[in-house]
């Protein structure tokens, strides 16, 4: 692989990720493209590799993608990284907007850095319209395709 790091910035996107460590090659390339105040929506299945593209994320902006863990339970978990924190959202257990209220969801996204929030579809409502939409899905035990749509800035 794998392609230069300009792919991850075109506006629709399809990678074919054949292990773990591609996954995070692309999550580290699209971190290298990104600005403060960005969201990142991440939708899969249970098993997709939600997680592991985070740390790919922390990877590709400086951080230690060893402190990555799912935050099914707690929520949120923040990194600092080389370059801009990152708000790392779960937001599985979610189940009204008030939940994510609760986590000062509205304030993360006042805060300069990268909010990434896996099952971003049960809290699509209250994800800004130009958040980063990506989709992975499993094709294989070890295959993934992962589908990246940036809104067109401004
Ligand atoms: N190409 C791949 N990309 C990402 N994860 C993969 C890939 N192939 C196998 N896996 C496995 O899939 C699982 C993904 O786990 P995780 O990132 O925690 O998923 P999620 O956060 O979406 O529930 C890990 O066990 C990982 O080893
Ligand atoms: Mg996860």
């Amino acid at each position: 692989m794998l392609l230069p790091s300009s792919v991850v910035n075109l506006p629709h996107v399809t990678l074919d990720s054949h292990s773990v460590e591609e996954t995070q090659i692309i999550a580290a390339d699209l971190a290298r493209t990104l600005s403060s105040n960005t969201v990142l929506a991440l939708h899969g299945n249970l098993g997709a590799g939600k997680t592991q593209f985070v740390r790919g994320l922390l990877e590709g902006l400086g951080g230690n993608p060893r402190t990555v863990s799912s935050p099914t339970y707690v929520l949120l978990n923040i990194y600092p990284s080389g370059r801009l924190t990152v708000y790392h959202l779960d937001a599985y257990r979610i189940t009204t907007p008030a939940d994510f209220e609760a986590v000062g969801f509205g304030e993360l996204l006042e805060q300069e850095g990268i909010v990434v929030v896996e099952w971003a579809s049960r809290v699509a409502d209250l994800l800004p319209a130009n958040a980063i939409q990506i989709h992975i899905d499993s094709t294989d035990e070890n295959t993934r395709q992962i589908t990246i749509d940036q809104p067109a800035p401004g």
